[in-house]
């Protein structure tokens, strides 16, 4: 009867009915197995990637195809992590080598070598200013916005139904929020709302994120700029899934105290985040537990990536930045990553159609925004704006339940309903929700009176 948990790669298999059948088989016949297989009894789960994946998210690495033949190298990949990014062999230098002619070796290589070893991958990526190959660098105007579109449209064909998501655009902000020049941002402003539209007619498969670094403190400007780029983007049905925080504190940035706060603020607008290329200056673990904490934190944080398996394949080598050394051991701050996704709360996936903003027929709107999650429970944080004496009715889906609010004068009509008034201290306000099982957002309407 006895299973371990290295065969069951981490799923909570005890939950299944025939799990539990087993497990009652089991106490009329050995005790020790009970203990061993009891509903509830989580068993923590020894690699990143069955960690991450007790909550549905994943762990991630950078693969350099060049290492493909270091079997501790691929060793530790295949064992710790569930999810691949090619960390130059998918970029546009790689894959269009001169115009129009594609080169997919080295990028199928680490598909193939993922894939077979059930590990999904991301796509990395697209349009970016940097690592063009020369033909493109020498490129401007209308020619170089239609080879844009055609790379992204021959790439895709090429991976069409196979990839998790596809890094579309990466690095297209300047520090300060506006747009950084480069000869795609010289085709015009509208470059990037192409590549994506470009991208979702190429592949409707595949989820379109934007990528960037220094986008994880929410008061830095470019942090601003990107923001209100997906905000346009979500208004205006230009079609965008998910943003990837590079993450990399290295270089001379460390994880900022609000970074939870940026990420459920991207989260709130209606796409997925993912930390897509983690390193962090000698490997702090109080950082890398931070990080891992606030991703666990926003429900819509669906993985994390570290850029590389060892310090020894870093790009910033010299930091010792990753989770193992470079003879292939765990660092202290492995086991605080993996301390952090075992003891990490939700046990279902988390599913949430976001619905931010409901206008209200009556002149005022009610802008929903996430808070904390909990394993049982999570905050919603709601600003009303258009009107000082709003009325807000809000309808949580069953068996979901509203077990808190503050902020704000609440009547009752049914467990489920609560209509909302000012109390006297402005307009923002928030619900504690207990899900249940349904991590679906309420509905809300507001009116003015
Ligand atoms: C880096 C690779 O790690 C290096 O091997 C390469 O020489 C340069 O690019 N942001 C990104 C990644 O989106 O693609 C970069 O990867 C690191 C910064």
């Amino acid at each position: 009867m006895a299973r371990s948990s290295s065969d069951l790669h981490g799923r909570r298999w005890w939950r299944s009915p025939a799990a539990r059948i087993l497990a009652g088989v089991a106490s009329v016949a050995a005790t020790a197995a009970v203990l061993v297989t009891a509903p509830g009894a989580d068993a923590a789960a020894s690699t990143l990637g069955a960690a991450a994946a007790q909550s549905g998210r994943y762990f991630g690495t950078a693969i350099a195809g060049g290492r493909l033949g270091d079997s501790a190298y691929t060793t530790i990949a295949a064992r710790e992590f569930n999810m691949v990014t090619a960390e130059n062999e998918m970029k546009p230098d790689a894959t269009e080598p001169n115009q129009n002619q594609f080169n997919f070796s080295a990028g199928d290589q680490i598909y193939n070598w993922a894939v077979s070893r059930g590990l999904r991958v991301r796509g990395h990526t697209l349009a970016w200013h940097a690592q063009q190959p020369g033909w493109m660098q020498n490129m401007n105007g209308s020619a170089l916005r239609s080879a844009m579109i055609n790379h992204i449209q021959k790439v895709m064909a090429h991976y069409q139904g196979k990839l998790a998501h596809w890094d579309v655009v990466n690095e297209a902000f300047n520090e300060d929020g506006s747009r950084r020049s480069s000869n795609l941002q010289g085709t015009g402003n509208d470059w990037i709302e192409v590549a994506f539209r470009t991208a979702r007619a190429a592949d409707p498969s595949v989820k379109l994120c934007y990528n960037d670094y220094n986008i994880d403190n929410w008061n830095y400007g470019k942090t601003q700029g990107v923001y209100n780029m997906v905000r346009d983007f979500k208004a205006r049905g230009v079609p965008i899934d998910c943003v990837g925080l590079q993450a990399h504190f290295t270089g001379g940035s460390s994880v900022p105290s609000n970074f939870q706060t940026t990420i459920s603020s991207f989260a709130a607008l209606g796409v997925d985040v993912a930390l897509t290329e983690v390193d962090v200056t000698n490997a702090s673990t109080s950082q890398y537990t931070a990080l891992t904490q606030a991703c666990l934190n926003v429900a819509r944080c669906v993985g994390i990536t570290v850029w590389g398996v060892r310090d020894s394949d870093s790009w910033r080598s010299g930091e010792r930045p990753l989770l193992f050394d470079g003879n292939g051991n765990k660092k202290a701050a492995y086991n605080s990553v993996l301390n952090a996704l075992n003891a990490g709360s939700p046990t279902t996936t988390p599913t949430t159609p976001t619905t931010p903003t409901t206008p209200g027929g009556g002149g005022c709107t009610a802008t929903l925004s996430a808070g904390q999650a909990w394993s049982d429970r999570y905050n919603l944080n709601v600003s009303v704006s258009g009107s000082s004496t709003w009325t807000v009715t809000m309808s949580v889906p069953s068996p979901a339940r509203i077990s808190a609010t503050w902020n704000v004068n609440g009547t009752w009509p049914s467990s489920q309903v609560l209509v909302a008034k000012p109390n006297g201290n402005g307009s923002n306000w928030g619900v504690t929700i207990q899900h249940n099982g349904n991590w679906n957002w309420p509905s809300v309407s507001c009116s003015a009176s």
